[in-house]
C-alpha cells in the first residue's frame, strides 16, 4: 500500500509538479483547493491527473475544516504549499497575507497536532528566500539571519518560527524548505519571469507591438526550475530527522539579464538600454541572422520600458542561496540551469500562443 500525501495548494505551480512526482512514486495523493479555485480555469495545471488524485475543498482561514480534513485523510506526508504568495500583493493586502501565509501555516500545524496521530504525519512548510529580505550576508544559508522586507516575508518568518516551535515543543516532524525563486512553464503571469516570457513570445509572434512594461530591472534573483525544487521537498520528508534546508542554484541574475535572455531566445534580438530609472528604455537591436530590410524596420524600436506601477515600496535587491546542506544531506542538486530555464519558458509560451 503506497503512502498517503495531502498537498495544500495542489492547483498551483509547485502543487502540480509535486502531485505528479508523488503519483510517479506510488503515493495516494489528496489535494486541498479553495472553493473559489475549483473553476476549470484554475485547475488547468492538474487537469491531466485529476482522475488519479482526490480533491477536497478547504480554506486556510477555516481551522475546523482543516482539522477535519487532516483527521480524515490521515496523511503520512502533508505538504503545506498554499499561501498568498505574491510579494507585491502583500504590500497592498498585508493583513490578508498575514492571515493566509502566516496564520494559515499555524492552522495547519494545529490541525496536525490535534489529529488522532500527530506524530505519524510529516509536514513540509514552504518557506521562502524572501525571509532573508535585507540580506545580512551573501550567499544566504540556513544560519543567515532573517530580516524581512515585505509583509509576505514577515508572514513567512512567522510560519517558519512556528514550525520550529512545533518541532521542539511537540516532537512533530516538521521541515521547512527555504526555497529561492523557482519558475517554470506553469508559473503565474503576475510573477516577473512568466510575465517576461509571455510578453516576449507575444511580440515575437506579432500578437502585440506594445512594449514589455516592468518595474525594478536591477533586482537580482537566484532562479531555478520548480520541478527540481519539488524533488527537494519530497527528499526533506524522507529524512528521519526534520530540519530546515535552503534550496537554490547559487547563481544570480538580474531581471534585466532575464529580459535579455528571453529576447535572444524568442527573436534573436539584443537590447540596447538607454536612460535611467523609470525613464529607462530597451531598444531593439536585431542580430546578424536577421534579413537586413526587416532588421532596419525594427532596429531602435522601444520594446521594453519601466513603470513605477511595478515598483514595490521596498524590494529585496539581491538573493543568492547556498544549498550546500541540501546537497550534502539530501543528495539534492538542481538539473535545470538559467539558460535552459529561460529557453523552456519562452518556447512554451511561443507554443501556447501560436495561431
Ligand atoms: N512581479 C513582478 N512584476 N516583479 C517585477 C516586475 C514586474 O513587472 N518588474 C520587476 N520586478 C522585480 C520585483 O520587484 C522583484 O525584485 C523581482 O522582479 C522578482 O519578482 P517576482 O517574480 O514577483 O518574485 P519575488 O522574488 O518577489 O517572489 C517570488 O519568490 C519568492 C522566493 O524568494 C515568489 O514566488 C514568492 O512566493 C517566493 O517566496
Amino acid at each position: 500500500m503506497g503512502k498517503v500525501a495531502l498537498i495544500t495548494g495542489i492547483a498551483g505551480q509547485d502543487g502540480s509538479f509535486l502531485a505528479e512526482l508523488l503519483l510517479s512514486k506510488g503515493y495516494r495523493v489528496h489535494g486541498m483547493v479553495r472553493r473559489s479555485s475549483l473553476e476549470p480555469s484554475n485547475m488547468e495545471r492538474i487537469s491531466h491527473i485529476l482522475p488519479e488524485i482526490e480533491i477536497h475543498e478547504g480554506d486556510l482561514l477555516d481551522q475546523a475544516r482543516l482539522s477535519e480534513l487532516v483527521a480524515k485523510v490521515s496523511p503520512d506526508e502533508l505538504y503545506a504549499l498554499a499561501a498568498q504568495s505574491h510579494v507585491g500583493v502583500s504590500f497592498k493586502e498585508p493583513v490578508h497575507t498575514a492571515e493566509i501565509t502566516g496564520l494559515g501555516a499555524l492552522r495547519i500545524l494545529e490541525a496536525v497536532r490535534h489529529s488522532p496521530n500527530p506524530l505519524k504525519t510529516r509536514v513540509y512548510q514552504a518557506g521562502s528566500s524572501e525571509e532573508f529580505g535585507d540580506v545580512a550576508e551573501s550567499p544566504q544559508s540556513e544560519s543567515t539571519v532573517l530580516r524581512a522586507r515585505s509583509p509576505y516575508g514577515a508572514a513567512k518568518i512567522f510560519a517558519h518560527h512556528a514550525c520550529k516551535v512545533y518541532r521542539e515543543a511537540y516532537g512533530m516532524h516538521v521541515s521547512v524548505g527555504v526555497l529561492f525563486n523557482h519558475e517554470s512553464e506553469h508559473r503565474g503571469l503576475n510573477f516577473v519571469t512568466r510575465k517576461i516570457t509571455h510578453h516576449v513570445a507575444m511580440q515575437a509572434l506579432g500578437i502585440t507591438s506594445e512594449p514589455l512594461v516592468l518595474g525594478n530591472l536591477d533586482s537580482k534573483r537566484d532562479w531555478g526550475h520548480a520541478e527540481d525544487y519539488v524533488r527537494a521537498m519530497w527528499l526533506m520528508l524522507q529524512q528521519d530527522t526534520p530540519d530546515d534546508y535552503v534550496i537554490a542554484t547559487g547563481e544570480t541574475h538580474t531581471v534585466r539579464e532575464f529580459v535579455e535572455a528571453a529576447y535572444r531566445q524568442a527573436s534573436c534580438i539584443e537590447i540596447n538600454w538607454s536612460g535611467i530609472g523609470t525613464d529607462e528604455r530597451g531598444l531593439a537591436e536585431p542580430d546578424e541572422c536577421w534579413d537586413e530590410r526587416a532588421a532596419a524596420e525594427i532596429r531602435g524600436k522601444t520594446i521594453v520600458c519601466v513603470s513605477p506601477e511595478f515598483y514595490r515600496p521596498a524590494d529585496v535587491e539581491t538573493l543568492t542561496g547556498d544549498a550546500s546542506k541540501a546537497r550534502r544531506v539530501l543528495g539534492w542538486k538542481p538539473e535545470v540551469d538559467f539558460r535552459t530555464l529561460v529557453k523552456r519558458m519562452v518556447l512554451n509560451d511561443m507554443y501556447l500562443l501560436q495561431p
